[in-house]
């Protein structure tokens, strides 16, 4: 049974990152979302409530686990026997970050292969960056992310 890690901020999870995961599931038998606390940003949703946010999300697909994770990831990978990660990737402009780090991911687990997946056109342009900015000022982003992640950004 292949593992693969789906890791990421997800603060908040998008439209795009559901794409990503479909898209994953194709591919492994069962992928993890890795909900990362980062340390270089302070995030809009508690990392318990980005879990519980993609757990709903994602209630519809089989194969899926959430797990909360702080620490080093190839640690992490490497603990849950997992054979790959997956990445999204929108823009050339992603490419210079995703390139960086998979090298040095790479130096820190040979054996896992990074995968990544496009989004379809429709998703090619949601960051959740925008999401938490169009909503800060009010705007409408019921067209960047599920209902669930709409309801939590209208009560915060
Ligand atoms: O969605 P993001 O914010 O682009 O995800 C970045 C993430 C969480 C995958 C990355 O920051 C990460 O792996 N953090 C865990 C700490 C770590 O292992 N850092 C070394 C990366 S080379």
């Amino acid at each position: 049974m292949a593992l693969a890690l789906y890791p990421g901020t997800f603060d908040p999870f998008t439209y795009g990152h559901l794409d990503i995961l479909e898209r994953a599931l194709r591919l492994f038998d069962r992928v993890e979302v890795t909900v990362a606390v980062n340390t270089s940003k302070t995030p809009l949703f508690t990392l318990e409530e980005r879990c519980e946010l993609i757990r709903r999300c994602t209630g519809h697909l089989t194969g899926v686990s959430v797990v909360p994770f702080e620490g080093l990831l190839m640690e992490h990978a490497r603990r849950r026997g997992a054979v790959a990660q997956v990445r999204g990737l929108r823009q050339v402009s992603d490419f210079d970050y995703e390139y960086r780090m998979l090298f040095a991911n790479r130096r820190l687990f040979p054996e896992l292969e990074t995968v990544f997946l496009m989004p379809s056109e429709a998703h090619l342009h949601i960051h959740a960056s925008l999401v938490r900015e169009i909503h800060r000022w009010g705007g409408d982003v019921s067209s960047f992310v599920p209902p669930p992640v709409l309801e939590a950004l209208q009560r915060k």
